[in-house]
């Protein structure tokens, strides 16, 4: 079966790597905080451009803690997309406010600028845009709307052009994301040193100094094991994105976009995920799945119609470009790394299938 993502071909060549610098971390005693993470976080944010970059838990604490720290709750409203990971608009929700939803760009499927600006209230505090698949979101026409952004970059590590225009951007090191961990992990980079202090402070229940607890925070720390992986994988990602994107083109130069419609191509796309559409999206996914071709639908029910959110009133049809995207995309094996050999056998697969592109 050919898998959607070969994480374990990306870190294979560096296992001798990553034993010496967890032998270090087992020597060192220091698990939790400590050189890894200082270092981490340092390389992270040069990386970025940022001025800050905070190690969390995990990608969806690195927005709780963000929203939180941006001073939102109760009562306010944040702009959002609903064609994304649950996690962006769940957020939301627990920190007390309200997930407004905005329809996509059918092209770029991230949000469309124009919709945000028709949902903007009294009430919006913020909009929180998603680098899609790994496809820069248009910060800067979200940006001139006047309001704070939170980039929500969980897809995104390395994309050209994000994280310097939010106030605070989020991101995931789950195992299948562009820089990963091997197990949890996240980040959230700010360009706001208030904002960033305090998001520091709330990771670790509050605290600068584990004495005096200033603020009711969370646990949720990056330990040093997962920061001395990262640091491994932190050099190699721009070799990685590169491949990602060498692989997108190879799938146009194979005949891909004759028989389903491609992802447009951008030069800082960085497609965490290769997602094509096509109006059978599910006789596709049926027949790859015959063929040994491993494939998923991201996202098949959009987020305004998962029960979760069902006390916010959203009904099917409230954002047509969502609800069209949900039903024809589907997600084609892509990592970094990926042969042609592969490649070839997963285009011959949907070429047999006998599907149509989308018009
Ligand atoms: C867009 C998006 N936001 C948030 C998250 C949450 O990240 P995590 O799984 O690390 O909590 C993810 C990934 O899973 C994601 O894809």
């Amino acid at each position: 079966m050919i898998p959607l993502v070969d994480v374990k071909a990306q870190y294979a060549p560096l296992i001798p790597e990553l034993k010496e610098r967890f032998s270090d971390v087992l020597e060192s005693g220091r698990f939790i905080f400590g050189p890894e993470v200082e270092a981490f976080e340092r390389e992270a944010a040069a990386y970025l451009g940022v001025p800050h970059a905070i190690g969390v838990a995990n990608g969806t604490d690195a927005l709780v803690l963000s929203l939180e720290a941006m001073g939102i709750g109760r009562g306010d409203e944040v702009i959002c997309p609903s064609f994304t990971f649950f996690a962006t608009a769940e957020a939301i929700a627990r920190v007390g406010a309200t997930p407004v939803f905005a329809d996509i760009d059918p092209v770029t499927l991230n949000l469309d600028p124009d919709d945000v600006a028709a949902r903007i209230t009294e009430r919006t505090r913020a909009i929180m845009p998603v680098h899609l698949f790994g496809r820069p979101a248009p910060l800067a026409e979200l940006a001139a709307l006047g309001l704070p952004l939170l980039e929500d970059a969980a897809q995104a590590f390395g994309a050209d052009g994000i994280a310097t225009t939010g106030v605070c951007s989020t991101f995931s090191f789950f195992p299948t994301k562009n820089l990963f961990a091997l197990g949890d992990g996240g980040l959230v980079a700010s360009t706001d040193d208030e904002v960033a202090d305090t998001v520091r402070r709330l990771r670790f229940h509050g605290s600068r100094d584990k004495k005096t607890f200033e603020l009711v925070g969370a646990n949720s720390r990056l330990d040093a094991i997962q920061a001395a992986a990262l640091r491994v994988f932190l050099p190699h990602l721009a070799g990685w994105n590169q491949s990602r994107r060498e692989g997108a083109a190879r799938y146009a130069a194979l005949g891909l976009g004759e028989v389903v419609e491609l992802p447009l191509d951008e030069p800082g796309h960085v497609y965490h995920m290769f997602v094509v559409r096509t109006p059978e999206r599910d006789r596709l996914a049926a027949a790859l799945g015959e063929a040994g071709v491993s494939c998923a639908a991201y996202y098949s029910t959009p987020v305004h119609l998962q029960p979760a959110m069902r006390s916010l009133g959203w009904e099917p049809g409230s954002l047509p470009e969502t609800e069209r995207a949900a039903a024809e995309n589907l997600a084609l094996p892509l990592w970094g790394g990926i042969t042609e050999e592969v490649q070839e056998r997963v285009v011959a697969a949907v070429t047999a299938s006998g599907s149509v592109p989308v018009v």
